[in-house]
């Protein structure tokens, strides 16, 4: 065995000696959860013709502006890659135990999430389909390796940080193309509330991980936090589709810094004590990162021109924006 090989076995035990509080987190989790199904968030009213739903809805949704649909292209994108993350969980939190169970509900959960989105999308046509199922399709081709993928701490990490990252980006999704087609807001609400949940199963795990091994935790938490790439980063158009998403206020640098600067708070970083050479390093550069995050979005605003885009996914229509 190399050093790495020892120091992932070290990790695993800790996560195995987190399986009660994995159980009680379920419980908790499921408990407060109101498990919603695509087709009761898109079906008509009982006593609504069915035809007639889909042609208002239609009608509704031709006026939802062109950078609310590039970001619903990009959110549903991002959530019909579970079969990435489900991969990358299974790993670590699989085999005979209580964090399979999590995986698991947690698979199951997410899964209605992309099936909302692509139902919505085929019955409001408010994207071209055949293009995003084109997307879809070469994105789960790609694969995803991330850098995090052999290092079960810095999984709770990223993963804490991206379930906020979604939320944040599906609530402003729902509020900007909500404010021409209602249903779209309840979807995304509903969407929004899940991943808030799913943060908070995640972030309370890494909080454990840190009271049992804080040196280790602190190295893999500075690994992660500088910057997280989404999963669809290989994808086509997909820097210029994030580019239209910060445009719109939707999600953006100054966004990840908040989030950063939440999960520094709540896990108390700059006040865990008796660390190591190791873990003090780690602890400095983590408390560093908010000051560099302003300074990269600081830049970005700066640099940021008014630009022309257009995008199939998107009927190709042109838009600028500032
Ligand atoms: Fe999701
Ligand atoms: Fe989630």
């Amino acid at each position: 065995m190399n050093m790495s090989e020892v120091e992932t076995l070290a990790k695993v035990e800790v996560l195995a000696d987190l399986e009660e509080n994995v159980r009680e987190l379920m419980i908790a989790h499921e408990a407060k959860r109101i498990l919603w199904f695509p087709s009761e968030l898109l079906s008509a009213a009982p006593d609504t013709d069915p035809d007639l739903h889909i042609r208002e809805l239609r009608r509704r949704a031709e006026g939802i502006s062109t950078p609310a649909r590039v970001a619903l292209a990009l959110n549903l994108l991002t959530e019909e890659g579970l079969p990435h993350f489900h991969r990358l969980l299974a790993v670590y939190l699989g085999g005979d135990t209580f964090w399979s169970k999590w995986t698991n509900l947690w698979t199951a959960e997410e899964d209605r999430h992309g099936a909302v989105l692509h139902d919505y999308s085929r019955d409001s046509m408010v994207l071209n389909n055949p293009v995003i199922e084109k997307m879809q399709f070469e994105y789960l081709k790609a694969g995803f390796e991330p850098t995090w993928d052999k290092d079960p701490y810095r999984v709770f990490v990223y993963t804490t940080l991206q379930e906020r990252a979604t939320q944040v980006s599906h609530a402003n999704t729902g509020k900007l193309a909500g404010a021409y087609e209602p249903m779209i807001g309840t979807v995304l609400a509903n969407v929004a509330k899940e991943e808030a949940r799913h943060y908070v199963f995640y972030r309370n795990v890494f909080e454990e991980v840190l009271a049992r091994d804080p040196n280790r935790a602190l190295e893999s938490a500075a690994a992660i936090m500088p910057s997280i790439d989404m999963p669809g980063v290989n994808m086509p158009h997909f820097r210029e589709m994030a580019d239209v998403i910060r445009r719109a206020g939707i999600y953006g640098p100054r966004d990840y810094l908040k989030i950063v600067e939440e999960q520094i708070r709540y896990w108390a970083i700059d006040a865990i004590e008796g660390l190591n050479e190791m873990g003090k390093k780690a602890q400095e550069k983590i408390m560093a990162i908010p000051a560099r995050l302003e300074r990269v979005a600081d830049v970005m605003e700066t640099r940021s021109r008014a630009k022309t885009f257009a995008f199939a996914v998107a009927f190709a229509r042109e838009f600028e924006m500032e």
